[in-house]
């Protein structure tokens, strides 16, 4: 196949991206990929310092994964679960619910904005068809994120990002985010062990109060399960998610919990909400669920809810929701392998290994004085860089910092992309030793350089 020249390359628009800056900078084409490298059009190697959008686990080139999907194509490629079923799609769903425990029925969707968008219209039409339709207003929290569809840009409102969609958005009322900074040197309520216990309990106050003034008109509550990741990589505090999870039965509103980003292995538990202790009424799994191989989602939710959905037919009870590709076989098998893979290869030890060998690795940032906070847990790290107490986003010249670290990461054969101040480095799950060292190397490069250029 032709490589596509510059003029092609404007043909697509891409997510997230100023266009107008795209144009005018030479993008790499991504042609293949070799292990943990993707690899472009003339040749150079980068390692993926994202996981393609944290979704890579196992890198690329043939393994069981790509075998399971190509034994599938050939067999089946799509049959619709709408009135009909198949067997990848059965057999997932009880692979599944041995994983998720507590949970008792498995949807399908495709991507994980549209997993949540199911898990919001099951949540909202449970307490419609329990009787209490009155209840059916939502609780998230702040810097959560949940997808780009419309019922997730609403839980997970960004204004800068979601602004200029707002009318296409419903109201909900947000929790306080528990970011807690770990570095501040200054003596402040949030530093030292005793006052983030202090913050935490401040934190829940604020969270109760707004139980006690809204949970009547609440149907559920949705946060992300051990981490909010695009909202700047905030780790929770020991026992928050616990803590939510007891007030939500406290005060009778679904726990919804979005494990598309942190759940099978990104913090180092195949399922987060299990090492939380806290067992959610719904839950939603995506991008690792195929190790990147396929676009599907999933939410899973227990046998309450479910049954509020039996009934005559002309109660009109059913969930009104589908997808074309609901279901579909390829990505289904893709699922069961990459679980199969998961188990055969013990990778949650292997990620918690590496997670140590970061943690060691992040004690050489401890002179660094542009760095106001590390956030690390599994194969996820956050680096939030200030001056004076000043966000960086922009150095010396002009220049944007995001654009800086992924010119500077991909001459150095390591793609990484920050999220405004926090630079982040968030490998491929199955990532060796060596090149987790080179991805650490260079992200720590880059920072002595930020340096000079604040
Ligand atoms: C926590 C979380 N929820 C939902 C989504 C949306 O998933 P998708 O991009 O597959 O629609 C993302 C994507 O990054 C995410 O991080």
């Amino acid at each position: 196949m032709r490589s596509p020249d510059k003029k092609d390359k404007q043909f697509v628009w891409h997510p997230y991206t100023q266009m107008k800056d795209w144009v005018q900078q030479s993008n790499k084409v991504i042609s293949k990929g070799d292990g943990f490298h993707i690899i472009d059009s003339d040749g150079n190697r980068y390692l993926d310092g994202i996981a393609s959008m944290w979704c890579n686990v196992w890198g690329h080139g043939q393994n069981e994964v790509s075998d399971a999907m190509i034994d599938q194509i050939k067999k089946l490629q799509h049959s619709t679960l709408f009135g009909l079923t198949n067997e990848p799609s059965v057999n997932l769903a009880e692979k599944l619910l041995k994983l998720a425990k507590g949970m008792d029925r498995v949807f399908y969707t495709d991507n994980g904005s549209t997993a949540i968008e199911v898990a919001l219209k099951m949540a909202l039409q449970y307490y419609a068809n329990i009787g209490k339709p009155e209840k059916n207003q939502f609780i998230s929290i702040e810097n959560g994120y949940h997808g780009d569809t419309a019922a997730a840009m609403s839980v997970g409102y960004i204004k800068k990002y979601f602004g200029a969609y707002k009318p296409l958005l419903t109201p909900v009322f947000r929790l306080p985010s528990p970011l807690f900074n770990n570095r501040s040197k200054k003596k402040s309520k949030y530093n030292g062990k005793k006052d983030s216990i202090d913050s935490l309990d401040k934190c829940i106050e604020k969270t109760e109060y707004i139980f006690k003034r809204y949970s009547k008109r609440c149907c559920a509550l949705v946060m992300e399960s051990g981490a909010q990741i695009a909202g700047g990589v905030i780790i929770y505090p020991q026992s928050y998610q616990k803590r939510i999870a007891d007030l939500c039965q406290k005060y009778e509103v679904l726990l919804i919990l979005d494990e598309i980003a942190t759940g099978f292995g990104r913090l180092g538990n195949m399922v987060e909400y299990i090492a939380q202790n806290s067992v959610p009424d719904l839950v939603c799994f995506g991008k690792a669920l195929t190790a990147g191989y396929f676009p599907l989602a999933v939410t899973l939710t227990t046998n309450k809810i479910y049954e509020s959905f039996l009934g005559e037919y002309s109660e009109n009870k059913q969930l009104y929701h589908g997808h074309t590709f609901t279901g579909n076989p390829i990505g289904c098998a893709t699922a069961i392998a990459n679980i199969g893979k998961y188990q055969s290869q013990n990778l949650i030890q292997q990620i918690r290994e590496n997670s140590k060998h970061i943690s060691n690795r992040l004690k050489e940032l401890e002179s660094s004085n542009i760095i106001a906070d590390i956030r690390h847990k599994g194969l996820l790290t956050g680096i939030e860089l200030k001056k004076n107490g000043k966000s960086i986003e922009i150095l010396k010249g002009g220049q944007r910092l995001n654009y800086f670290v992924m010119k500077e990461s991909l001459k150095r054969g390591v793609f990484l992309r920050p999220l405004g101040n926090i630079l982040m480095f968030i490998p491929p799950l199955a990532i060796n030793k060596k090149d987790l060292d080179k991805i650490i190397d260079v992200q720590f490069k880059i920072i002595e350089m930020i340096e000079s250029k604040v």
